[in-house]
């Protein structure tokens, strides 16, 4: 219904500009989150429920399929999510500055490829004002993931202050923490992911978290073998519970000829072809820390073959995107019948 129904309204509002479409859903699923009985009416609709329930790093997901940060960074519609068969929500990136993001536009569909371009660049109200949210709404059916970024006005010496800003404001929410230090838009910071700088940050945040909650570290597409190694090296050092991979890519390879216009547009390539890559960052992920850093697989899922090779490759939970804006819900659907199918995945795996 979403394909043949939805999509082509959604992709033809503000003559084809994707954000136009994002903020119009968003808008309406915003609104949809605050009464109940709608709620329950798009879990109807959506014929949200089953999927394998897991636990990893000591949260219970009543399924494996999870929505990706930078769709619902502020919390907007937060109840609506369970209800459109998602078992866990990632909202974020926060910044402690509220901040604009970039100038407009700046998110670009590929349709020929799958895939979307966007520079947003941490556009999000703050996180004292995701705290205050959070606050009013209490706790959501399925567990709660909060990424935290870099603000921009914040300059790269300071960003570990910047970041424990927001994790004071956010530290009695959500199920796990997320530091992202691999978005490609906001300048620097994926030198974070260096393991000099990293080392820091993540010490500040352990010292700060004290254990009370799982924290995990997003990676980029890019980092090299050697590179990833360090930084995992340093995420076991500091009793990191789990890494999400990947971010977007700054690369422009896989795109169909007929998004050739678009290809060149700034800012981080997400969708199908991303998906060869994600896949390999988290094998090398679950090879290299002999399994014992579970991993949130996330890049180029649009279909449930891919979401089955991510967790073939070893990711213990997936999350989706760029699969939601072409698929629609029914990809969470097909996810979570598929992977309810795998005997590996069945009730009672545990990952800790
Ligand atoms: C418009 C847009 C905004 C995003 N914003 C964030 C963000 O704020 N924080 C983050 O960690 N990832 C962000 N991402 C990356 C996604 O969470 C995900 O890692 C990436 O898109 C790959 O997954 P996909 O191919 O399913 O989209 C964003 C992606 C898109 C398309």
């Amino acid at each position: 219904m979403y394909e043949r129904l939805a999509r082509p309204v959604l992709f033809r509002l503000g003559h084809g500009d994707a954000e136009t479409a994002h903020e119009t859903t968003l808008r309406w699923l915003a609104r949809t989150a605050k009464s109940p009985m709608a709620v329950r009416a798009l879990a109807a609709v959506s014929r949200a429920g089953g999927g394998p329930p897991r636990t990893v790093f000591g949260v219970r997901f009543p399924n494996p399929v999870g929505l990706a940060a930078g769709l619902d960074k502020d919390g907007r519609a937060l109840a609506a999510w369970p209800a459109l068969g998602f078992g866990f929500v990632e909202v974020g990136t926060v910044t402690a500055h509220a901040q604009p993001g970039n100038d407009r536009p700046r998110l670009f569909r590929l349709p020929d490829s799958g895939a979307v371009i966007n520079r947003m660049g941490f556009n999000n109200a703050g996180a004292a004002a995701l705290a205050a949210r959070l606050d009013e709404l209490g706790r959501l059916p399925v567990p709660l993931g909060i990424s935290l970024g870099k603000s921009k006005i914040t300059p790269l010496p300071e960003a570990v202050d910047d970041y424990v800003t927001s994790l004071r404001a956010l530290r009695g929410h959500g199920d796990y923490l997320a530091v992202n230090v691999s978005s490609p838009n906001t300048p620097g910071l994926r030198t974070l992911q260096d393991a000099a700088y990293l080392r820091d940050l993540l010490a500040a945040l352990g010292a700060e978290l004290a254990g009370a909650k799982p924290l995990l570290v997003k990676v980029a597409p890019e980092l090299t073998d050697e590179a990833l190694g360090e930084l995992l090296a340093v995420c076991v050092e500091h009793g990191v519970a789990g890494v999400i991979a990947t971010n977007t890519t700054l690369a422009r390879d896989g795109l169909a000829a007929g998004d050739a216009g678009r290809a060149s547009e700034r800012g981080g390539l997400s969708g199908r072809p991303l998906a060869a890559r994600a896949r390999e960052v988290v094998a090398f992920v679950t090879r290299e820390t002999g399994g014992a850093l579970p991993v949130i697989g996330v890049g180029g899922i649009m279909t449930a073959d891919d979401a089955e090779r991510m967790v073939d490759a070893g990711a213990s939970l997936v999350q989706i995107y760029t699969g939601l804006i072409f698929r629609g819900p029914a990809l969470v659907r097909e996810i979570n019948h598929r992977l309810a199918d795998r005997p590996t995945m069945t009730a009672g795996v545990s990952v800790s």
